[in-house]
């Protein structure tokens, strides 16, 4: 038994650690509409349904949901739009990081994905960061794509392949979902 966090499923008992996340910043504001306990509810059951397009793993430290890493796939195509957030109070530990490369292998591999993709604002680099150590490589810029507080902000483009080359970046373990 370690303390070490790790990356596992999504379920629905993390809604009240969800709502906590939602509530740590302002910035979370943009990765939805949680301010309730039935909103976050509702946001942990659309993620949480085999049924949808999502598969959402959880980063588990000592049995708190304190992020979210996420594949919304697009089967016809075998894509995943890859997308990813951390309670405030966990930031710069390098959480994101480490279980975005984690959940990218596992999309990439089990996952049965050829390509993941994803998008950040210009003016937060740190999930551009997280990005590049999972591998992604930068493919583009949607130019002004983005209104925020009455300014228009450019969005980089990312996106890595099954067959591009697997990042030294330390993982996360994962359980759950065919573990490693
Ligand atoms: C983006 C986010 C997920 C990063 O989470 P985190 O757990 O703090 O990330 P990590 O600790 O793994 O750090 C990732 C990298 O970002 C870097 N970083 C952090 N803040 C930074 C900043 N202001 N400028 C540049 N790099 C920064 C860190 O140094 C680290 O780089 P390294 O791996 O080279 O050391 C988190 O800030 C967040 O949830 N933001 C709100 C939601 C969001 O923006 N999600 C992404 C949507 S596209």
């Amino acid at each position: 038994m370690t303390d070490a966090p790790v990356v596992r499923p999504l379920t629905p008992d993390d809604a009240e650690a969800v709502l906590a996340a939602f509530c740590s910043a302002p910035d979370m504001a943009r990765q939805g509409a949680v301010t309730t306990p039935q909103e976050a509810e509702r946001y942990v059951d659309r993620l949480t349904d085999a049924d949808g397009p999502h598969r959402a793993w959880a980063v588990d430290d000592r049995g708190t949901c304190v992020g979210l890493v996420a594949v919304t796939i697009d089967a016809v195509n075998a894509n995943g739009w890859f997308w990813y957030w951390v309670h405030a109070a966990h930031r710069g530990r390098g959480l994101a990081r480490r279980a975005a490369t984690a959940v990218a292998d596992w999309a990439l591999s089990d996952g049965g994905l050829h390509r993941l993709e994803l998008g950040h604002r210009v003016n937060n680099p740190a999930s551009g960061a997280v990005a590049r150590a999972a591998g992604f490589v930068r493919e583009g810029t949607e130019r002004e794509k983005f209104l925020v507080d009455g300014r228009r902000v450019d969005v980089a483009t990312y996106g890595r392949l099954r067959t591009d080359p697997v990042p030294d970046t330390e993982r996360l373990v994962r359980a759950g979902w065919a573990a490693t």
